[in-house]
């Protein structure tokens, strides 16, 4: 497998991982049709497919991007839409605009936004149960991945901080675990699922991975953070101000924002330097890293 230019493996990726979230998707008539449809609608609205890129990455840093590849993808895609639209509720953040349109509540209404979110989580699962080229022992290995980064170890305890600590100030080190729980597990839990996909992962590789999906993962929200408070809404897609309109602790409002450019600068160096023993064809991962800091959506 050669490495084609980032720019065309980020394309290949996002359109592979939908074709797989297609076929897991498909519209459905009858009574929960409603559900189906807010399922469909907050999974194909332009999300950027970031977590599924980066299980591709990792597979390629092998050589070997295969169909449990597409399984992984698919399956942390579907856990990130259910976060995004619980996330967006009214309990939680809110907000009523997500990839340029109303958030899934807004455009069904709140218990159908709980139930899709709810649906969509289970499927994540049932994908990883569907693992097929890899021994069954990397199946219970990414199934506990995968819940352990989503769960009460991993995302939801950092929303749990988050929406606790609305009004409230947190210390950096505070901040940074509530950062690492919410967004850096799932990105971890990417990376390492990809890399199990390939089959040819070594424990010495799955380490530095981590290390790499560390840093990228919280250098991930620090740019959330920051584009919260530069970003333009039209180009996000979603609310410019929300975090601030909500007084919610975030890395600008503890280090200001060149204080936040300077910790995902430092984040982005010492991502690359994990991943330094991997060769070429890791350049995927080290082009995600520079994607991650430089994006404005
Ligand atoms: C937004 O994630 C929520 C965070 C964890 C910061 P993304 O920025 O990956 O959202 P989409 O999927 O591209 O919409
Ligand atoms: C959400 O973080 C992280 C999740 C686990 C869903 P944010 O609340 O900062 O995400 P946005 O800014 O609404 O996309
Ligand atoms: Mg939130
Ligand atoms: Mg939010
Ligand atoms: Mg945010």
């Amino acid at each position: 497998m050669g490495t084609p230019p980032f720019s065309e493996f980020l394309s290949q990726s996002q359109q592979r991982v939908d074709r797989q979230l297609e076929t897991l998707l498909p519209i459905v008539s009858g009574p929960a049709s409603q559900l189906f449809a807010a399922i469909r609608y907050s999974i194909f609205n332009g999300g950027k497919r970031v977590r599924p890129v980066l299980a591709y990455a990792a597979a390629h840093a092998f050589g070997n991007i295969n169909q449990d590849t597409d399984r992984v993808a698919a399956a942390v895609e579907l856990i990130h839409a259910y976060s995004l639209i619980h996330d967006d509720l009214p309990a939680m953040d809110d907000d009523d605009l997500r990839r340029g349109k109303p958030t899934c509540h807004i455009a069904f209404d709140e218990a159908t936004a709980i139930l899709a979110g709810d649906a969509l989580q289970s499927l994540a699962f049932t994908q990883l149960t569907e693992l097929k080229s890899v021994p069954p022992q990397t199946v219970i290995q990414s199934i506990a991945t995968l819940a352990k980064a989503a769960g009460v170890e991993g995302m939801v305890a950092g929303q749990a901080i988050d929406i606790a600590s609305v009004n409230g100030t947190l210390t950096i080190e505070q901040l940074e675990h509530m950062h690492r729980q919410k967004t850096g597990a799932m990105i971890i839990a990417s990376i390492i699922m990809g890399a199990l996909s390939s089959g040819q992962a070594s424990e010495q590789q799955l380490m530095a991975l981590t290390s790499y999906g560390d840093a990228i993962g919280l250098a991930f929200q620090v740019q959330d953070d920051i584009l919260d408070v530069i970003g333009n809404t039209s180009m996000l897609g979603k609310q410019q101000g929300a975090d601030q309109a909500m007084n919610k602790p975030t890395y600008t409002s503890l280090l200001g924002l060149e204080g936040a450019k300077e910790k995902a600068m430092q984040l982005h160096q010492d991502a690359i330097d994990a991943i330094s023993h991997f060769d070429q064809h890791a350049d995927h991962l080290r082009a995600i890293a520079d994607y991650i800091i430089n994006r404005d959506y």
